[in-house]
């Protein structure tokens, strides 16, 4: 392994090298309204429970009938969706009804009022677990109470987030290092 040279980077734009994990939709509802939301500020926080915390700004839409409804679905969209995907993240659920406006499929969850949404590849229905942090830092701590997941490809071709108007798009996989891995960490 070769030492790489480094210089000083501006600390507000590290999040274009920790970011990428998958761009999501988070869809949610409250009193009759419905909306969606695209998000990339997630992280798993454990398996069992399931646990996944995202960062919700209190100035979305969004942030209040998540937290008036304790609920969301945290959908995974495919690479061929991201012009939908970046317009929902342009647009506020405020005036515009933005599964209508962009052509999204509404579908009953199994055990929260949201919505799943049918053109994504997977839906993670999801449960606030832990409130605590919402105030200080707009971060709503969710369990997965329920995953709908297409059974094809394994491997879906997603887009990771990597600020300023790029995305990476997953590609290769690789189980060239699993043989590394303790079984249990696998
Ligand atoms: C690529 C991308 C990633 C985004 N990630 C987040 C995020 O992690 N958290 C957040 O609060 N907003 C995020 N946004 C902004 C929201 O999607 C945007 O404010 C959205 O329009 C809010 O809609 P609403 O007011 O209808 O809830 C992102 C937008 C884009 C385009």
């Amino acid at each position: 392994m070769r030492r790489t040279a480094k210089r000083d980077f501006p600390v507000s734009d590290v999040r274009r090298f920790l970011e990428p994990g998958p761009i999501v939709l988070v869809s949610s509802a409250w009193k009759g309204e419905r909306i969606v939301m695209t998000m990339g500020w997630h992280t798993v926080m454990e398996f069992v429970p399931s646990l996944v915390g995202c960062v919700i700004s209190s100035a979305n839409h969004s942030f209040d009938l998540i937290r008036r409804s304790k609920a969301c679905v945290i959908n995974l969209p495919t690479a061929d969706m991201a012009a939908t995907v970046v317009k929902i993240g342009n647009t506020s659920g405020r005036s515009t009804d933005k599964f209508a406006e962009f052509g999204l499929t509404a579908e009953p969850a199994d055990e929260v009022g949201a919505p799943l949404i049918a053109e994504c590849y997977a839906s993670f229905e999801c449960r606030l677990h832990d409130a605590r942090m919402i105030e200080r830092y707009n971060f709503f701590v969710f369990e997965v109470v329920k995953a709908h997941v297409a059974a094809t490809p394994k491997y879906p071709k997603t887009i990771h987030y990597r600020g300023d108007g790029t995305f990476m798009v997953s590609g290769e996989n690789t189980t060239h290092w699993r043989r590394l891995f303790r079984p249990g960490m696998l």
